[in-house]
């Protein structure tokens, strides 16, 4: 178990926020993502989280010599729709280095949101989790989220048709 701080992202962190979503995006059907974030994309997708109302919150481990890396994983909170109507509901994303997976850090980085989200007085966030995916389903669930529904074969990915369980929290 590594001892982390939870903070906001800084814009030196963005090359291992992507290394870690990139790996996700590359392996996993996790992520619906197909193409990895290029630097440029990466860098927009940066920017659109310069709102304090979406922060990404980085876990990093507080003696860093005992690992060799700033970022752990990382959590978001962005706009569900850009209709006026939704200002108050948000949605969540998690990602944690495989290597640092089962040690407490997507629970700690999602608690850390959740307390964000109703600073800005958010009242619903909304998760989107491919169906298979009993880690981010089991995490979610500890955290209160409750599942709304599943969308069936909505995704199409490494030669598989993929479900996602549509989950929402009250705040
Ligand atoms: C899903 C993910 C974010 C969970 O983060 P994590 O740091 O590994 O999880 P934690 O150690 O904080 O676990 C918290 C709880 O979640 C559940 N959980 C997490 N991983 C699990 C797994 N592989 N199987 C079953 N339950 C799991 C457990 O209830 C766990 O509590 P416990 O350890 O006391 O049993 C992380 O594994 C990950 O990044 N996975 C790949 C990417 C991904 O799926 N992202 C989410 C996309 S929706």
């Amino acid at each position: 178990m590594i001892d982390c701080e939870i903070r906001d992202a800084q814009h030196a962190d963005l090359p291992e926020l992507l290394e870690i979503f990139n790996e996700q995006i590359l392996n996993s059907v996790y992520s619906f993502r197909i193409n990895p974030l290029t630097p440029i994309e990466g860098e927009r997708w940066y920017v659109s989280h310069s709102d304090p109302r979406y922060p990404i919150l980085v876990a990093q481990p507080r003696q860093p010599a005992t690992v060799n890396r700033t970022a752990l994983g990382w959590a978001s909170l962005s706009p569900w729709s850009d209709y006026e109507a939704y200002y108050r509901t948000a949605e969540v994303s998690v990602w944690i280095r495989p290597e640092h997976q089962r040690q407490g850090l997507g629970h700690q980085l999602m608690a850390s949101l959740i307390a964000r989200a109703r600073h800005w007085d958010f009242r619903v966030l909304l998760s989107r989790v491919e169906a298979s995916n009993r880690g981010s389903l089991s995490l979610h669930q500890r955290l209160g989220f409750q599942t709304i529904g599943t969308m069936h074969r909505v995704g199409e990915k490494f030669g598989r048709l993929l479900d996602v369980v549509m989950l929402e929290l009250q705040l």
